[in-house]
């Protein structure tokens, strides 16, 4: 039997998802993307094409996959009939735009991924699928499952390694049967590379995101700057000091601190997924490390970090400012420093390292999400933490 799936976007990840699933034979690809006319520029370029992965494999092999979705479109009617598994494949910020178009179209038992769905995904879907919530299972990997870029729009892209295991947690609803086995259906789509584990618990995945990483390290840089352009673009990674490094680790040592918590408060519910963020860079860039005595030097001598530098906008005179509405900040602040923020007042720990980047990095996006301590900024809303759909306690957390 073949099974039709959907996939939600129109990016570097969409297009692999799209051509790797058509390529399977059981498979039969539908691909809404809701972004200015992308859906109509892609079915064009593929009304005598396939579409093309060059995929260069771990062990340095080549070689190249060419298939093509079944229909490309705007039309949600269109793209969700027959489909029981939605893969959202869009940064966090177009998932909102993708919930509100299909809820409509969506049958009972279907299968919803965020791949990835980045901190907060969970409590986002449910609260915007409604009442269809309980009729659905929630799905989240902790990222993509390739590093990959579009070559040419609609036609060619590139996956340049994959992950060797991704995490990923579901929830089930509690009036939904699908009529598959979510693990094993989710990586026959993917194929052999990544392995998916699974993460019992869906807040370890959230609390696991990597989105605490940039805030830190772009407060720890730029907290203080006096606005002075900058003659060059500074490292991200690489150029990290020993202030950024403390940063970050005093964030991931509350966000640690929060899952203890809750595994306590819970009854040692499972929490050993969270670790600190030098422990995760021990093991995950294990062959790319090459200092491994602290963090800030394991981040310093990442060769997966080469040469890679912070998001800045160059001024008239040659110069570079910071952009403070990049992706590391107007992604990773509500979509992730605030979801674990959120997730840690429900626990009832503090986190003053924490509240003081938000609190930095929402002037900088003309955002309020927190108020002293407290989530209880205006802007609340338009960020993915629990208290954003009106969750407030361990119980409603935990019995999401
Ligand atoms: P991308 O940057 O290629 O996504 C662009 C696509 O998003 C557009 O083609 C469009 O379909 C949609 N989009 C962009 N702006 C939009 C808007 N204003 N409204 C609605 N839709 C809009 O993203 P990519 O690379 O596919 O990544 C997806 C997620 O995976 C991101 O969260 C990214 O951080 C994560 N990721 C990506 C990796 C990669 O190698 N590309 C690696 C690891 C994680």
């Amino acid at each position: 039997v073949k099974r039709r799936i959907l996939i939600c976007g129109g990016g570097n990840g969409a297009h692999c998802l799209s051509a790797l699933a058509a390529s399977r034979e059981n498979l039969d690809v539908n691909v809404l993307t809701l972004f200015q006319d992308e859906a109509e520029r892609w079915t064009k370029l593929l009304e005598d094409n396939d579409l093309k992965i060059s995929v260069t494999y771990n062990d340095g092999t080549e070689s190249e996959i060419l298939s093509k979705p079944s229909i490309i479109t705007k039309d949600p009617a269109k793209a969700v009939e027959g489909v029981d598994i939605v893969f959202l494949v869009v940064p966090a910020f177009a998932h909102a735009q993708y919930f509100t178009t299909i809820t409509p179209y969506l049958q009972p038992n279907t299968l919803i991924i965020g791949l990835p769905g980045q901190a907060g995904f969970e409590f986002q879907c449910r609260s915007m699928l409604g009442k269809k919530a309980s009729t659905c299972t929630i799905a989240s990997l902790e990222s993509l499952p390739w590093a990959c870029r579009i070559l040419e729009f609609g036609k060619h892209v590139q996956i340049l390694g994959f992950k060797e295991s991704l995490g990923m947690s579901f929830l089930t609803g509690s009036e939904c049967n699908l009529s598959f086995p979510v693990v094993e259906t989710v990586q026959e789509v993917l194929g052999e590379k990544p392995h998916i584990q699974v993460i019992e618990n869906y807040i370890a995945v959230n609390l696991m995101a990597k989105s605490i990483i940039h805030p830190p390290l772009l407060y720890g840089k730029w907290g203080d700057w006096d606005g002075t352009p900058v003659p060059e673009k500074p490292l991200f990674y690489q150029g990290i000091d020993e202030i950024q490094a403390e940063l970050l680790s005093k964030v991931s040592d509350e966000v640690l601190a929060t899952a203890k918590e809750l595994a306590k408060l819970r009854n040692g519910c499972d929490m050993s997924e969270v670790i600190h963020i030098f422990d995760w860079y021990k093991i995950y860039y294990k062959d790319q490390v090459a200092d491994k005595s602290s963090l800030m030097m394991a981040m310093r001598t990442n060769k997966a970090y080469d040469g890679l530098v912070h998001p800045m906008t160059p001024t008239e005179d040659g110069k570079f400012v910071p952009d403070f509405n990049y992706r590391y900040t107007s992604e990773d602040v509500p979509f992730g420093l605030v979801v674990m923020k959120g997730i840690a007042e429900i626990a009832g720990v503090e986190t003053p390292t924490i509240d003081k980047i938000i609190a930095w990095a929402q002037t900088k996006l003309d955002k309020e999400y927190i108020v002293g301590s407290k989530l209880t900024g205006k802007d609340i809303a338009s960020a993915r933490a629990p208290q954003s759909y009106g969750l407030h306690t361990i119980d409603e957390l935990f019995n999401m």
